[in-house]
């Protein structure tokens, strides 16, 4: 069985046999139309979303298969109190894939540990959202034609933003990847990715507290909304939510061959008259989801009649709690277990770094 809950349980090798069918199904997306008949994707979504969940839905009817699901989960049983685990028993009765997103952080994790078919992290909570991270690739490399000697610009919630997370994690993989950190102090990046994947890995980054000055420095300016839905102080998001906007006078200063990436949804941080530049990507990149999101559902169903395609189930289970309160295994009956990596321990769910150890 193969899940994919993190953008490292895919290799590059196999990051770039998904790009390459993506690209092959919008050069002959006539050749893909029935390839799935038959199949059923169910979109399992605790937590709002537009593009991830219709992008999805829209992927396999493209691939002429199948979808179930729910777009809120006080419709299903959910609101009865059925927990992420038996929920996703009960849809292995019904499909032959699961899409899930869900506010709760290592919830799709840990569904892994019963599904018999393939889970895929369609975005849980500020951890991770790695089928937005293999639209950002496709559409990096569809822009600029290269996922190596580039300079990443990310700007705006750094400390919340799963996608920026899960950016970081896979470019950090190709070569000679930089990036320029531009947020607000209260949303900075986390240290422990700081520590963990920059300096662990050799990883040159500089923060910034402005666009204007590091514009002219990036090949992709990755712009993020200042999630409201994360704050549990309201004052501090009314604080920084309009920290940092792009409009066409800064877009002046970049570079002619950038492009402007955005996971969508805006709120404020790019003003429309960017939308008409050559170079604002965003838009390109919600149909890129819808590619890169058919190749990914074809691949892990035909990874999963291989041999060898093994989901690794990482870490040891422990009687101590994870710190995070919105940890999977605080909410529900999920036992706790973390990883030694590199001397720091973690929860394999959320990731959050285990002190009392
Ligand atoms: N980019 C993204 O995840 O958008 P939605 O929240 O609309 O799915």
């Amino acid at each position: 069985m193969k899940h994919l809950i993190d953008p490292t349980d895919l290799s590059v090798q196999e990051i770039s046999e998904i790009i390459a069918v993506a690209e092959d199904i919008i050069a002959n997306r006539e050749q893909y139309s029935d390839v799935c008949r038959g199949k059923k994707l169910a979109t399992l979504f605790y937590e709002p979303s537009t593009r991830t969940r219709l992008s999805f839905t829209a992927a396999m009817m493209e691939l002429g298969g199948n979808v179930l699901g729910f777009a809120d989960a006080k419709s299903s049983s959910v609101s009865k109190g059925e927990t992420v685990q038996d929920t996703v028993r009960v849809i292995n009765c019904f499909a032959d894939i699961i899409a899930m997103r869900h506010k709760v952080e290592g919830a799709p994790l840990a569904a892994t540990e019963v599904s018999s078919t393939p889970i895929i992290n369609a975005g849980d909570g500020s951890h991770s959202h790695p089928t937005q991270t293999m639209t950002d690739l496709l559409t990096i490399k569809r822009e600029l034609g290269t996922l190596n000697n580039l300079t990443i610009g990310l700007v705006g919630d750094l400390k919340y933003g799963r996608t920026v997370h899960s950016l970081i994690k896979a470019m950090t993989r190709y070569e000679n990847t930089k990036f320029v950190l531009i947020s607000p102090p209260e949303l900075a990046l986390p240290d422990y990715i700081k520590r963990d994947v920059f300096d662990r890995l050799g990883v040159e980054y500089r923060e910034s507290n402005d666009i204007e000055s590091v514009i002219g420095d990036v090949d992709i300016l990755y712009m993020t909304r200042v999630q409201q839905e994360r704050f549990t102080d309201l004052d501090e998001y009314e604080r920084v939510k309009d920290c940092f906007v792009l409009d066409a006078a800064k877009m002046r200063l970049a570079k002619e061959r950038m492009a402007v990436l955005h996971p969508l949804p805006r709120v404020n941080e790019i003003a429309i008259d960017v939308d008409t530049d050559p170079r604002a990507a965003y838009f390109r990149q919600v149909e890129n989801g819808k590619f890169v999101r058919m190749a990914l559902i074809l691949k892990l169903l035909q990874w999963q009649k291989e041999d060898g395609k093994e989901f690794q189930q990482h870490g040891e289970a422990m009687s101590c709690k994870c710190p995070n309160p919105l940890c999977i295994s605080n909410l529900e009956p999920v036992r706790p277990r973390f990883e030694n990596v590199d001397g720091v321990v973690r929860c394999v769910y959320c990731e959050s770094q285990a002190d009392f150890l």
